[in-house]
């Protein structure tokens, strides 16, 4: 069988090649298909990003175009699906109604589950894209015990989302642009980022052929956990513990450093990140802006502020390369447009999603791809008798 290295975490351990995303832990650098993320977060939009991502290049205007409208096409869900949120506890969370209602995507497109057609696969891309903003905006309604809007495909994919999510039937819904631009902004900085544990679950999901869908809901199961999509929940949680603690914020730092309780810093640390997140550091400088716009919780703002100086002037943290990550400010802006902290890990699943099907699109059309099938090295007991009930 040959040699086999053991790699808990695959720190060490590459499973493809890919040419989608490029990051430099140690320069702090992250590019799109080579395009800085600065560049990107100042320049572009989501939907360009999305395109960029999984077709490869930056679209035409013709193509952008066609690209929005085929996604404005399909935003309406299965009526059938619709009633399927009836099934949840009210007080579900939403991430496991997200997977599940991705999952049942393919009950409904029965038509296009085929990996290896190119217009099937098509079609499912377009599907994705245009239904997890309304399956999210469902996921919140239910939540709250409010009636579903249909989406009003006058409007832009963000807009839209943000419509069905805080609108009402018989209310106009005015946007605020302030809002749809800061969304649209952090769904950018969260589009891809190469081999992290979702993105390698839609890999190794779909490297046994199971179709688009059935690979982005697993991928979602992934980002569930609160050490990857759940983090930007759990900073939240973490400073108004804080808060309610008194705002003492050297005896919360003091406490992450002796790892009483297994207490971790949130939003803090990084794989590959051993240097300042540079999705982190464009939040971190439009942070002040999206909050005085939207009229953030300043309280909140100040701990999460005094934290990270105090972290970052701390030996614990300096020696093991912690620096704040993409979640690290996330929350306080989420929490700001209105959204509850439950819901914050969704966000980061809308914003991902383009990124996931980029990979298991070019994932389907390696030829080097092959079944994930990792290796172990076995340590239980070596060959024994059974032993017979009576003599146990
Ligand atoms: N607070 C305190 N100590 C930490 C932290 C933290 N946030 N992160 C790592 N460390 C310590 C860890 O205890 C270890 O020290 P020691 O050797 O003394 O035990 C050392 O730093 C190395 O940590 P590790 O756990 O081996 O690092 P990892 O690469 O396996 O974990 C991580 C990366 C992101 C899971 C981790 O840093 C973490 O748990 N951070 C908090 C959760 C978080 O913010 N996650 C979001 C990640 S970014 C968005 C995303 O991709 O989802």
């Amino acid at each position: 069988t040959g040699m086999v290295t053991l790699d808990p975490g695959f720190v060490n351990t590459a499973s493809c090649s890919s040419e989608i995303t490029y990051i430099d832990g140690d320069a702090g650098i992250l590019r799109y298909r080579g395009y800085p993320i600065e560049q990107l977060a100042q320049r572009s939009n989501f939907i360009e990003v999305s395109y960029l991502l999984i077709y490869g290049e930056l679209p035409t205007q013709a193509q952008i175009e066609e690209f929005s409208r085929q996604i404005s096409r399909h935003t309406l869900l299965h009526e059938d699906l619709k009633r399927f949120f009836d099934g949840f506890p009210r007080d579900a969370h939403p991430m496991p109604v997200l997977s599940s209602a991705v999952s049942a995507l393919s009950t409904f497109y029965q038509d296009s589950l085929n990996p290896f057609d190119d217009n099937q696969v098509e079609i499912s891309t377009i599907r994705l894209l245009a239904k997890l903003p309304t399956i999210a905006a469902y996921a919140y309604k239910k939540s709250i015990g409010q009636p579903f809007l249909y989406p009003d495909n006058s409007l832009g994919l963000v807009e839209n989302f943000l419509r069905m999510t805080f609108g009402l039937p018989a209310e106009d819904y005015d946007v605020d642009p302030a809002l749809v631009r800061a969304l649209d902004l952090l769904f950018i900085l969260h589009a891809d980022h190469e081999q992290n544990c979702s993105t390698s679950t839609v890999r190794l999901v779909g490297s046994s052929e199971a179709n688009l869908f059935a690979s982005i809901s697993a991928g979602i199961n992934a980002l569930f956990g609160p050490l990857h999509g759940g983090a930007n929940s759990a900073v939240l949680e973490m400073l108004e513990k804080i808060r309610q603690d008194g705002g003492n914020v050297e005896e919360f730092v003091r406490k992450v450093k002796n790892k009483e309780d297994g207490v971790r810093l949130m939003g803090f640390g990084h794989r590959v990140y051993k240097n300042y997140d540079p999705r982190a550091a464009i939040i971190k400088k439009t942070a002040d802006e999206i909050l005085g716009k939207l009229g953030g919780d300043d309280q909140l703002l100040e701990i999460a502020k005094k934290l990270e100086e105090t972290a970052l002037a701390d030996s614990y943290f300096i020696e093991r390369k912690l620096y704040p990550n993409v979640d690290f400010y996330t929350g306080l802006i989420y929490r700001a447009m209105g959204f509850p902290t439950k819901f914050f890990t969704v966000l980061f699943a809308l914003g991902r999603l383009p990124g996931w099907i980029a990979h298991w699109r070019e994932m389907m059309k390696d030829p080097a791809t092959k079944i994930g099938r990792p290796r172990q090295l076995y340590v239980g007991p070596a060959e024994r008798n059974f032993v017979p009930m009576d003599q146990r």
